[in-house]
């Protein structure tokens, strides 16, 4: 019997995920590599360090720590650019209603995310208060697929694996809550491993 749900934040709660495809490309492009939604898919749930490796191996070019730090930096200036002008609005439809009823009905609700600036979209679209755990970028240290940001939010919230339940976009964050022990509705297409597959949270209550 689930207990606790545990959502990842971009591209299931919030429609942040196309900010991020944006701020990815125009580094892309700079460095001369043209990036398509094809490589973007492979992002998805992945840290910006470790995403920023990726499209460095992809476009052939060898940088710096200091380097990569710099670009990492400037890509979260445009990504944070294009959030400043995201409204409450931009919330994916589905997100709030179910929000609404999983505390009304008793469950546990955390964030399982890969993003540093979860705390900051959280607050800005007026979600945070829903969340009685908050497991982000700034917590954990290994990247999903690894399993660690769903266990953490788990023990946190004081349960064991089994009785939670993970909504995710990523294939990535599908992995990392199976190696987690716990159940998985996947958002989109495309995704292995789920218990099910829905196209947005919508279909949850319906
Ligand atoms: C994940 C996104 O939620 O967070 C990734 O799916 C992103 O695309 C990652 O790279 C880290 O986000 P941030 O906000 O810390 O750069
Ligand atoms: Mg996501």
């Amino acid at each position: 019997e689930i207990k606790g749900v545990i959502f990842d934040l971009d591209g299931v709660l919030v429609d942040t995920a196309v900010f991020h495809f944006q701020a990815w490309k125009r580094l892309a492009q700079e460095l001369g590599f043209d990036f398509t939604e094809i490589e973007n898919e492979q992002l998805k749930g992945v840290s910006r360090i470790a995403s920023l490796e990726k499209i460095l191996n992809w476009a052939g070019v060898d940088a710096s720590e200091s380097e990569k730090i710099e670009m990492a930096e400037r890509k979260n200036r445009w990504y944070l650019d294009l959030v400043e002008q995201m409204k409450a609005d931009e919330i994916l439809p589905g997100s709030l209603e179910l929000l609404h009823w999983l505390k009304k009905n008793g469950y546990q609700v955390a964030l399982g995310s890969a993003s540093k600036n979860a705390p900051l979209i959280l607050e800005k679209t007026g979600m945070i208060s829903f969340f009685d755990v908050l497991v982000d970028g700034n917590s954990v240290s290994l990247s999903k697929p690894n399993p660690e940001v769903f266990l953490k939010a788990a023990r946190d919230l004081k349960l064991l694996p089994e009785v939670c339940l993970v909504f995710e976009d990523a294939q990535a964050g599908v992995d990392a809550a199976r190696a987690a022990g716990m159940s998985v509705i996947g958002i989109g297409s495309n995704l292995n491993g789920t218990d099910l597959s829905i196209s947005s949270l919508e279909e949850v209550l319906n």
